[in-house]
């Protein structure tokens, strides 16, 4: 494998995807609305527009990142979220199809209930809310679709310009002496973006559904181990309940992972400890 295209490389997840690949492979970048020079610009939502450029460049392994993440937004403009969610992942197997290419398409823990926790690849999804109805369907452009892995993960980035990460809105919050509230009862198993970035590239000649994670980790917990690594006053952070929030749209309890199937085949096991350091590490780095 040499030649390789990520969507939505301008993304939170798709810039640790390009920062890993573009050093090893010959790798292109798209973005749409947050152009730079580093990547071309095309509206994925556009049948054809992905076609034409896969035919010209060729790429054997295409890494889909692209997505409308806006979870609430999402239960609000349905058609929105059908043609960014899963019109672009459609687009993404057509052009795939055409040249052949290997396909990594990024999914979400979120596709579950979350009544249950620690999920494996043989549970079955229920969204409870549009997003991840549109995720669960995005998925399944790739079922038919031999050459495709598709990655459930939930990532912890630092990107301090664009969309605001959670680490970073924490901390600048933190210090500015605020007060802020994360929730004790919903759990993830986050993973650092440069670990999936990392991780992703022993995984490429793998197939069908896989899950990455570090364990089962409230908001709470995960927030609070940040600012402790940062030197920051945990004091200001009160352990909250999903339901005090009211968020527009319904979430899932707990949908942290089991990730037995990708330490059994590939020895890929981590800790959010270890995630957290090299959030950190990236974070004094961009600072
Ligand atoms: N964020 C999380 O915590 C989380 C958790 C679990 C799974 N995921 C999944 O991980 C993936 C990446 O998430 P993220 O947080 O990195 O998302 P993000 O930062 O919102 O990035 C989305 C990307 O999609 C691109 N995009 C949007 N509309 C487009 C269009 N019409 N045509 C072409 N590209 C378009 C954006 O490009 P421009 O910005 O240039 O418009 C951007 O690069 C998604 O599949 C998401 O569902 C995310």
């Amino acid at each position: 494998m040499s030649k390789c295209l990520i969507t939505g490389a301008s993304g939170g997840l798709g810039q640790a995807l390009y920062a890993h690949f573009a050093p090893r492979y010959a790798t292109s970048g798209l973005c749409y609305h947050n152009h730079t020079a580093d990547f071309l610009r095309l509206d994925l939502t556009q049948p054809g527009a992905l076609t034409e450029l896969v035919q010209d460049l060729r790429p054997e392994l295409i890494i889909n990142t692209v997505a409308w993440t806006d979870v609430d937004a999402c239960d609000q403009q349905l058609a929105k979220a059908l043609a960014l969610n899963v019109h672009t992942a459609l687009h993404v197997r057509q052009a795939a199809e055409q040249v052949g290419a290997r396909v990594v398409h990024i999914s979400t823990n979120d596709v579950f209930d979350g009544l249950q926790g620690l999920y494996s690849e043989a549970d079955t999804p229920r969204p409870v809310n549009f997003y991840s109805w549109s995720k669960y369907m995005a998925e399944q452009m790739f079922y038919g679709y031999a050459p495709s892995l598709i990655l459930r993960v939930h990532f912890l980035a630092w990107y301090a310009s664009g969309k605001q990460s959670f680490a970073h809105w924490l901390c600048q919050q933190l210090r500015r002496q605020q007060t802020v509230t994360l929730v004790q009862d919903q759990f993830n198993s986050p993973v650092y973006a440069g670990t999936v970035a990392h991780w992703l590239e022993s995984m490429l000649e793998l197939t069908g559904v896989w899950h990455l994670g570090s364990g089962r980790y409230s908001r709470y917990a995960c927030g609070v181990r940040l600012a402790e690594k940062m030197g920051l006053n945990t004091d200001l952070i009160k352990p909250g309940y999903l339901h005090d929030l009211r968020f527009k749209a319904p979430r899932p309890y707990d949908v942290s992972l089991d990730c037995q199937k990708v330490r059994q085949a590939c020895g890929l096991e981590t800790h959010l400890d270890a995630e957290l350091d090299a959030l950190v590490a990236a974070a004094e780095i961009a600072d």
